[in-house]
């Protein structure tokens, strides 16, 4: 068991897996969660930090154990988790949208800095999907989980090279800003 939000128990599962499994090659920083948060509501702030910690500062650690490890293998990957909520922010969760949109502009950077390296450094964008995240496993506006995972399967073994992973149901968020259509999609993830 590992708890991405705490800094021991990373550090501790890291250096577990390094001594059991010293051939590792793939890092994947998926945990997350996402809450309602209302920003006039006395337990906003709890929540705000606890978003900080597992969805920003959970992968950052995780790398910060892993990336140099990583970089002596012969071939690796270290893939982070964003959103489509990253490029267009879904104003009831303004903290996991802000953790979303550091997680991509830090996944950036990271492939700058291990460029040099055997370390390839994907970032998977996903949409809406049904899963336990906001309770949306029956939700009609989210990806049912099998399609989601059979195309990001084969965007991965069709272009293997990709710096994002983007299925199709997340192109409207993800190229919104270039589309023009930001706003457009900013009132919509609003309720307007
Ligand atoms: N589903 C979507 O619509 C969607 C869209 C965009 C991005 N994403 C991202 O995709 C990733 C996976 O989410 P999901 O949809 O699979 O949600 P999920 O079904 O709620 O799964 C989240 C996973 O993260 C784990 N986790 C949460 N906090 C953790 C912590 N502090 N330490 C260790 N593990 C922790 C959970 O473990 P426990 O069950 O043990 O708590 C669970 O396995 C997240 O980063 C999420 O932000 C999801």
């Amino acid at each position: 068991m590992i708890d991405t939000a705490d800094a021991a128990s990373v550090e501790t599962a890291a250096a577990e897996v390094k001594s059991r499994f010293p051939q590792t090659n793939v890092l994947i920083t998926v945990a997350g969660i996402m809450m309602p948060e209302n920003v006039l509501t006395a337990d906003f702030l709890a929540t705000a930090e606890n978003t900080v910690h597992t969805n920003l500062l959970g992968p950052i650690r995780l790398i910060a154990a892993f990336s140099e490890f990583l970089a002596g293998q012969v071939d690796a990957t270290i893939m982070t988790v964003s959103s489509g909520l990253a490029f267009v922010p879904l104003p009831f969760t303004p903290t996991y949208n802000a953790t979303k949109a550091a997680i991509h502009s830090f996944t950036q950077s990271l492939r700058v800095q291990l460029a040099g390296t055997s370390v390839q450094v994907i970032e998977l964008v996903p949409p809406a999907v049904r899963t336990a995240l906001m309770g949306q496993e029956e939700s009609a506006t989210a990806m049912p989980l099998e399609d989601f995972l059979a195309e990001v399967m084969t965007i991965l073994q069709t272009q293997p090279d990709n710096d994002e992973i983007l299925v199709e149901n997340v192109k409207f968020l993800r190229y919104a800003e270039a589309r023009g259509t930001h706003n457009q999609v900013l009132e919509h993830l609003s309720g307007h």
